[in-house]
């Protein structure tokens, strides 16, 4: 099973904004797209992106630092998957690292008419990823509360 995805980017002026550094919108996209890509592996099904919690922003990212960007599916529900997602920079010139963002997203898988589909059921293999699965479930629990579900 598929449970991990890592996305590596160089980003571009225009990606930039005044400031010299990237727009947050654009480091958010590319965790959605990271979160997708692993959250599709894992179900093998077409999956959407139902909602993203806590994305902090740590450090501004520079035009032509190096971005990877890890996402990890960490537990699922019925047919929703939830990715937690860290965004790492390097300076290539340097060698330095440091963490630049990270963020929780849930993705949906669905079947060929668009309803929401079952997923593969997700078995923890350590303790660190029964620990990843209960917070993810204790962020579901909260929502259920805030929306009434
Ligand atoms: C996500 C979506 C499919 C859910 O549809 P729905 O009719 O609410 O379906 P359900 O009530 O059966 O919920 C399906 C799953 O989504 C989860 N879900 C629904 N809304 C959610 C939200 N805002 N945040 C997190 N999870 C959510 C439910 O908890 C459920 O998970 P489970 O089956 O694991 O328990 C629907 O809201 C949608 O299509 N949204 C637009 C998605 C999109 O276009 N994204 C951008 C492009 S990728």
């Amino acid at each position: 099973m598929n449970r991990d995805w890592t996305l590596i980017e160089t980003l571009l002026p225009q990606d930039t904004n005044p400031a010299g550094s990237i727009f947050g919108g654009v480091i958010m996209g590319l965790m959605d797209k990271a979160a997708a890509i692993a959250a599709w592996r894992y179900a093998r099904r077409e999956v959407v992106t139902a909602g993203a919690e806590q994305i902090s922003l740590l450090r501004p990212v520079r035009l032509g630092e190096v971005v990877k960007v890890e996402a990890r599916v960490v537990c699922t529900g019925r047919t929703s998957i939830d990715v937690d997602v860290v965004v790492e920079t390097e300076n290539v010139l340097t060698g330095d690292s440091a963490v630049a963002a990270a963020g929780f997203f849930t993705m949906v898988a669905l079947d060929r008419e668009g309803t929401p589909t079952e997923v593969p059921r997700w078995e923890p293999r350590s303790e660190e990823e029964r620990r990843l699965c209960e917070a993810a479930r204790e962020r579901r629990a909260r929502r259920g509360r805030k929306s009434g579900r």
